[in-house]
C-alpha cells in the first residue's frame, strides 16, 4: 500500500512522464511497421508492461534502453490470449494492427479499469465497414479480412478515442481512402498520427473531427518520440493546489493543458506556462472549482475529473462536476467522504461543499484515475494516509512516490492490508 504523512506544501521541480494512453496505442501500431520501431520518452508503467507482453507474445523482441523501448519486427502469430487480453481495455487496439498487418486476428474481449460499461460496439461496427469480418462466440472475437481491408466513409456515433485509433490502424495499410468522421480530437490521437506518418503513412487531419487516410503498400519502422503526458500534469498541479504549493513541471505540452484550466483558475491559483514549462503557485485556501463538466477533448477531460475533486473538496464553497464520458466514474467520492469530505452523488453530478481540511484514514483505490484522487487527498489530509488497491495507480504513474517525495511529500510504500 501507499502511505502519506500529510499535510505538506509541495515545492519544486519535477520532469512529466511521457502519455500513457499514447503509449499503448503507438505499442499496437508497431505491429503494422515492417521494421524497427524506437519509443523515447516511454515510461515505465504497468501498463506498459502488458503491451510489451502482447508483442512478445505475438513473437515481437522488446529492449528498454533507459526511457526508450526497441520493438524488432518478428512476428510469429496473430492470436492475443484471454489472460493478456483482459489486462487493460486497449489491448482492443490490436484488433486493428493485426488485421492490418495479417489479414486476421483472434482475440477477447479487453479488461481495464471499472468505470462504466465500457462496450467495444463503436469498434466493431466501425472496422466492419473497412471490410473486417468480426464474429463473436463467447468473448472471443474471430477477425478476417478475406477481401482485404478496403477504405471507406465511417462516421463514428460518438468520438471514441480507441475506436479512432482502430480505424486509424486498420485503414493506414488499406487499399483506398478512408474518412473518419466524428472523429476523436484528443492529442494522443495527434501523436498516432504523426507515427504512423513518419512510418510512411499518409494520415491527415488528425486532431480535428475529420481525420482522411490515404492506404500506403506498407509502414516502415521510426524513431518517435511519445508525447508528454496531460493527465499525470494536471495531478501534480492538483496535488501543489491542494497543499498550497508552489511546483514547476518541466517537459510539459501547455496546449494540451488549456481544456483543464478553469478549475486551477477558479480556485485561485497562479499560473505560469512558458515553453515547456508550467509553475503553479497554490493560495493558503482554495476557492471552489465551480463548475465542470468532462467532455470529449477539447472539452474538460474525464480522467481528470477525479484528480480535480480534491480540489474541489477542499474549496472555500460549494463545487459542481457532471461527469458525461464514464457512467461509474465517482467510486473514489466514497473513499474521499472516509477523509472527511463532503461530496453527494447523484448520478452523473457531483455536488461537493468544501471543507477547510481532510483528515488521512486508510482508503482503497478501485480504478487508476480514481486512486491518484486519494494520492493528492493524502497529501493535503492531516495525518497518515493509508492507500491500499495500489496495483491500479501504478498503471499510470511512473515513479510515484520518488516523484512526490522529490516535491517534498512525506510517502512510502509498505506490505499489508
Ligand atoms: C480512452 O479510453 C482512454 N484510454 C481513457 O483513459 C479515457 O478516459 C477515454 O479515452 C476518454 O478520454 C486509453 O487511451 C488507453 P472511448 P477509451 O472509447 O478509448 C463509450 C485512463 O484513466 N464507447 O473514448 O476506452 C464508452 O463506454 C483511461 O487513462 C462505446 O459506447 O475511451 C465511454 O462511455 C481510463 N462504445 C465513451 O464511449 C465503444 O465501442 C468514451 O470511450 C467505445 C466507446
Amino acid at each position: 500500500m501507499i502511505i502519506i504523512d500529510g499535510p505538506v506544501k509541495l515545492g519544486g521541480e519535477i520532469k512529466v512522464q511521457g502519455a500513457k494512453n499514447s503509449t499503448l496505442p503507438l505499442l499496437a501500431a508497431a505491429v503494422i511497421c515492417k521494421g524497427e520501431t524506437v519509443l523515447h520518452n516511454c515510461p515505465a508503467l504497468s501498463d506498459v508492461e502488458t503491451a510489451v507482453r502482447i508483442l512478445e507474445h505475438l513473437g515481437y523482441q522488446c529492449t528498454r534502453e533507459g526511457s526508450s523501448l526497441i520493438v524488432n519486427n518478428e512476428m510469429k502469430c496473430c492470436e492475443i490470449p484471454p489472460d493478456l487480453m483482459k489486462g487493460m481495455r486497449s489491448s482492443i487496439v490490436f484488433l486493428g494492427a493485426l488485421v492490418s498487418r495479417c489479414g486476421e486476428a483472434n482475440l477477447h474481449f479487453p479488461g481495464g479499469c471499472e468505470i462504466g460499461l465500457r462496450p467495444i460496439d463503436i469498434h466493431i461496427s466501425s472496422l466492419k465497414k473497412l471490410g473486417v469480418e468480426i464474429e463473436e462466440s463467447g468473448g472471443c472475437l474471430r477477425c478476417s479480412a478475406p477481401n482485404g481491408i478496403r477504405g471507406s466513409y465511417v462516421s463514428l456515433p460518438f468520438p471514441s478515442v480507441g475506436a479512432t485509433e482502430n480505424l486509424m490502424l486498420a485503414a493506414v495499410c488499406s487499399k483506398g481512402t478512408t474518412v473518419i468522421s466524428n472523429a476523436a480530437r484528443e492529442p494522443e490521437i495527434s501523436d498516432l498520427a504523426l507515427y504512423l506518418n513518419r512510418c510512411g503513412g499518409r494520415v491527415y487531419g488528425a486532431g480535428e473531427s475529420c481525420v482522411i487516410i490515404d492506404g500506403v503498400e506498407e509502414l516502415h519502422g521510426c524513431e518517435h518520440t511519445i508525447m508528454p503526458d496531460r493527465i499525470v500534469t494536471a495531478t501534480y498541479m492538483a496535488a501543489a493546489a491542494v497543499t498550497g504549493g508552489d511546483v514547476v513541471i518541466r517537459g510539459v505540452d501547455n496546449s494540451h493543458i488549456l481544456p483543464m484550466m478553469s478549475p486551477f483558475e477558479e480556485s485561485g491559483c497562479c499560473i505560469r506556462q512558458y515553453g515547456d514549462v508550467i509553475n503553479i503557485l497554490a493560495p493558503e485556501r482554495l476557492n471552489p472549482v465551480k463548475h465542470i463538466r468532462t467532455m470529449p477533448y477539447p472539452g474538460f477531460p474525464t480522467d481528470a475529473q477525479p484528480i480535480v475533486m480534491p480540489m474541489a473538496a477542499l474549496g472555500k464553497g460549494t463545487s459542481i462536476l457532471v461527469e458525461n464520458i464514464f457512467e461509474n466514474r465517482y467510486k473514489y467520492a466514497e473513499e474521499l467522504n472516509h477523509m472527511g469530505a463532503n461530496i453527494r452523488i447523484e448520478g452523473k453530478v457531483a455536488i461537493v461543499e468544501g471543507v477547510e481540511k481532510l483528515v488521512g484514514a486508510p482508503v482503497t483505490s478501485w480504478d487508476l484515475r480514481g486512486g491518484a484522487a486519494l494520492v493528492i487527498a493524502g497529501l493535503a489530509a492531516e495525518g497518515e494516509t493509508r492507500i491500499s488497491g495500489e496495483e491500479y495507480i501504478y498503471r499510470g504513474y511512473e515513479d510515484l512516490e520518488q516523484n512526490f517525495a522529490m516535491l517534498g511529500a512525506k510517502i512510502r510504500t509498505a506490505e499489508g492490508k
